[in-house]
This record gives C-alpha cells, sequence and structure tokens, in this order.
C-alpha cells in the first residue's frame, strides 16, 4: 500500500554558509523524496522561537533560537513514500559525532547546533511546520 507523505527540511545557516544546499537536495532526489516547494530566507529570532516552541523547556533553547537567525536558510517541501522516516534516516543522528556513515549529518554536520539539517519528526509536525513556512 503506498503512503505518500510531505516533510520539512531546512538546510540550516552552517549548511547554506557553505554552499551545500544544492549538494543536500540532490541527495534528497536521489533517495526519492521529491523537491515539492523551496523558499530561502532570514528568519528572526522570534520566529525562530515559535518554530522551535516544543524545545522551550530544553537548556539549549536560547542557542537553537540564536543559531537558526543567525544566517539564510533554506526550507523545502519534500514529498515521497514514508518521507518523515525516509528524511530522518538521510538526516542521520541529531549529533554528527553520533550520525551514521552517509548520512547527511555525518557528512556535512559540524556540531550538535550546527547539524546542517532539520527535518520533522512525525506526520502531525510536518504538517505544522510545513504551515509555518508556507501558509501565506
Ligand atoms: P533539530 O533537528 O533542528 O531539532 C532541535 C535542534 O536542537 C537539534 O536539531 C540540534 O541542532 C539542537 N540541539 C542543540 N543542543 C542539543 C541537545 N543537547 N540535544 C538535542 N538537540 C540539541
Amino acid at each position: 500500500m503506498s503512503n505518500k507523505e510531505q516533510t520539512l527540511s531546512i538546510i540550516k545557516p552552517d549548511a547554506v554558509e557553505r554552499n551545500l544546499a544544492e549538494k543536500i537536495k540532490i541527495i534528497f532526489s536521489e533517495n526519492s523524496l521529491k523537491i515539492k516547494e523551496t523558499k530561502k530566507l532570514h528568519i528572526s529570532k522570534d520566529e525562530a522561537a515559535q518554530f522551535y516552541k516544543v524545545h522551550q523547556a530544553k537548556p539549549f533553547y536560547d542557542q537553537l533560537c540564536s543559531y537558526l537567525s543567525s544566517g539564510p536558510i533554506e526550507v523545502i517541501i519534500l514529498e515521497g513514500e514514508n518521507a518523515v522516516l525516509k528524511n530522518r534516516e538521510l538526516m542521520g543522528a541529531t549529533d554528527p559525532k553520533n550520525a551514521a556513515d552517509g548520512t547527511i549529518r555525518k557528512l556535512y554536520g559540524v556540531s550538535i547546533d550546527k547539524n546542517s539539517v532539520h527535518g520533522s519528526d512525525s506526520v502531525e509536525n510536518a504538517r505544522k511546520e510545513i504551515d509555518f513556512f508556507f501558509k501565506n
């Protein structure tokens, strides 16, 4: 049975700055994740705080919001079979030093903050995160 989903990917400031966006998008395309829409933007710290609200109680929240708003990012709607899980597999573990060989974070991540990409962790959050960046 088919299970077509959409998920949100963010190419974070460290990866945009190093001109890795095209390479990362090729990894998605070569793994059957279709790029439906993409947008480059530079969000404010308040917008980052809204986006990462689920993490507001975490000790790294302030640093996380400062980082996501520190430079240009690219937000991408990906679509494909089991897109949420597939994208998470392609990204690898949150901390690049724990990420499996061949994953985006292993290839390009610098640290747990500068880990190059964000991906939605569930279908429900994917819907919310896509709406956050693409509604209107
Ligand atoms: P991301 O997938 O964008 O979701 C939340 C982010 O918080 C995560 O990637 C990391 O870049 C960042 N982060 C910073 N410190 C930590 C930490 N100690 N544990 C988990 N995530 C962290």
